[in-house]
C-alpha cells in the first residue's frame, strides 16, 4: 500500500507503524505469522468497523466501550476468554479500538502465558496519535488511574484513518488534547500548525488529522526509542497528565474523556509554570488557552464542571495528584512548559500552590 505513512518505533520488539486509509488491510498478512489470533474490541467499534477485520468470523471478545473496560473484572474476563479460545505462546492479540481497548488488551497480552504478541489497531484520534505507540498498558484501580500495568510493546501499529470518519465530535476534541500536548513538546512549527488549523482539526478534516497524527506519532516514537521505560526523557509525554489523571479520578472514570482532561491539564501546567517562574515564553499560557478554546476544549476546572455537570472537589484533586506515578514519597512532581519545544521535568509542587491553581 504505497500511500501509507510508515516508520519503525525502535522498541523491543521493533514496531512498524503504518498510518493511512486502508492500513487494516495489512492485518491478515501479519496474522499469518502467528498460530492463532484473538480480537478485542467494544460494541460500538464492532458495529461501525467490525467488517474491516472480519470480526463476525473470528475469535473475539467485546469489552465495555470507553474507560469502563480498564478494570480488573474485565481484564480477568478477557484472560479467561483467551484461555477458552486456546491461545498459545505463538498467538496474537488484536487490539481494535480506542486507547481503553488498547490498554486493556495490551495488558492481557503482557500477562497471558507471561506475554504473547499484540498488534495495536487504533480507531480513535487519541489512540493513533498517542496510546497505541510505546508499549504502556494499564487498567485503573479504585485508588487511581493506570495504577496496574506493564510495558508491553506491540509487534505493529496499524492506524487506519478510514475509521476516524465515525468518531463523535467529543472524541475528536479529546484526541486533540493529546495532539496539542505533542505540539507543545515538538516545537513552534507544530504548535503553529495546530493553532492555524484548529477549526479544521476540530471539524475532523481528514488531511489535517492525518498530518497531526503523523507528527505526534513520530515524536512519541523518537522519545520512546531513547527512553522506553520512562526513566528520563519520556516523562515529558506526561505534560498535563498529573492534573488530568486527578480530574478523571475525582470526576469518576469515564465521565470526562482523557484527552479533554489532558487539555485542561495543559492550561494548568502553563499556569503552574508561570507561578514557578519556569515559563520563559510569557505569551504561551494565554496562547494555549486560546488554542484550547478553538479546539473545543476547556482550560479551567470550573469550565469542566459546567460542561460535564459535575463537582470537582479541589482538596480531592490535590489528594489524587499526590498518588501520581511520577511522584516520589508523595511529593508531587510536575512536567512544566518553558516554551514551545521545551519543558522542565520533575518540578516539585506544594499542595497549597496546586490548590490555588485549580480554579
Ligand atoms: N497507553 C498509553 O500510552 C496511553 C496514552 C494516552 C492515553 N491512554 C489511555 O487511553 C484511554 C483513552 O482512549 P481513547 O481516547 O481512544 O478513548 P476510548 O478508548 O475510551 O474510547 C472512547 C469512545 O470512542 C468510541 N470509539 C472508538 N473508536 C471509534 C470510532 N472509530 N468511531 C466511533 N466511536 C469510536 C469507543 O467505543 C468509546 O465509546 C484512556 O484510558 C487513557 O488513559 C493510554
Amino acid at each position: 500500500m504505497a500511500d501509507l505513512v510508515r516508520f519503525d518505533v525502535a522498541t523491543e520488539p521493533r514496531c512498524p507503524f503504518a498510518l493511512g486509509r486502508g492500513a487494516l488491510a495489512e492485518l491478515a498478512q501479519l496474522e499469518s505469522r502467528y498460530s492463532s489470533s484473538f480480537a478485542v474490541t467494544d460494541a460500538t467499534v464492532a458495529k461501525l468497523h467490525g467488517q474491516r477485520i472480519g470480526l463476525a468470523t473470528r475469535a473475539h471478545l467485546l469489552l465495555p466501550a470507553g474507560e469502563a473496560a480498564k478494570s480488573f473484572a474485565h481484564l480477568e474476563a478477557l484472560l479467561e476468554a483467551m484461555a477458552r479460545a486456546r491461545l498459545d505462546r505463538q498467538s496474537l492479540v488484536v487490539a481494535f479500538g480506542g486507547g481503553s481497548i488498547g490498554d486493556t488488551a495490551g495488558l492481557a497480552a503482557a500477562l497471558y502465558m507471561r506475554g504473547i504478541a499484540v498488534v495495536q489497531c487504533p480507531t480513535t484520534l487519541l489512540a493513533m496519535a498517542d496510546s497505541a505507540i510505546g508499549g504502556k498498558t494499564a487498567i485503573d484501580l479504585a485508588a487511581g488511574k493506570n495504577l496496574a500495568g506493564a510495558f508491553h510493546s506491540p509487534i505493529a501499529v496499524l492506524a487506519d484513518t478510514d475509521t476516524l470518519a465515525t468518531l463523535p465530535a467529543e472524541q475528536v476534541a479529546s484526541g486533540l488534547g493529546e495532539v496539542l500536548k505533542c505540539a507543545l513538546l515538538a516545537g513552534e512549527r507544530e504548535l503553529a500548525f495546530v493553532e492555524q488549523h484548529a477549526e479544521s482539526l476540530r471539524a475532523g478534516d481528514s488531511a489535517a488529522l492525518a498530518r497531526a497524527i503523523e507528527f505526534c506519532a513520530r515524536l512519541k516514537a523518537s522519545i520512546v526509542a531513547r527512553d522506553p521505560r520512562e526513566s528520563g526523557e519520556r516523562k515529558q509525554l506526561n505534560l498535563g497528565h498529573t492534573f488530568a489523571h486527578a480530574i478523571e479520578h475525582v470526576a469518576g472514570y469515564g465521565r470526562i474523556p482523557h484527552g479533554v482532561a489532558v487539555g485542561c491539564g495543559l492550561a494548568l501546567a502553563c499556569a503552574a509554570s508561570e507561578r514557578a517562574s519556569t515559563l520563559a515564553d510569557q505569551e504561551l499560557a494565554a496562547r494555549v488557552r486560546k488554542i484550547l478554546a478553538h479546539l473545543g476544549l476547556c482550560s479551567s476546572i470550573a469550565e469542566l464542571e459546567a460542561r460535564y455537570a459535575c463537582t470537582l472537589d479541589r482538596a480531592a484533586l490535590v489528594e489524587a495528584m499526590a498518588l501520581d506515578k511520577k511522584n516520589r514519597s508523595g511529593v508531587v512532581r510536575l512536567v512544566l512548559p518553558i516554551a514551545a519545544g521545551d519543558v522542565a521535568r520533575d518540578v516539585f509542587a506544594l499542595p497549597q500552590d496546586l490548590r490555588e491553581l485549580l480554579v
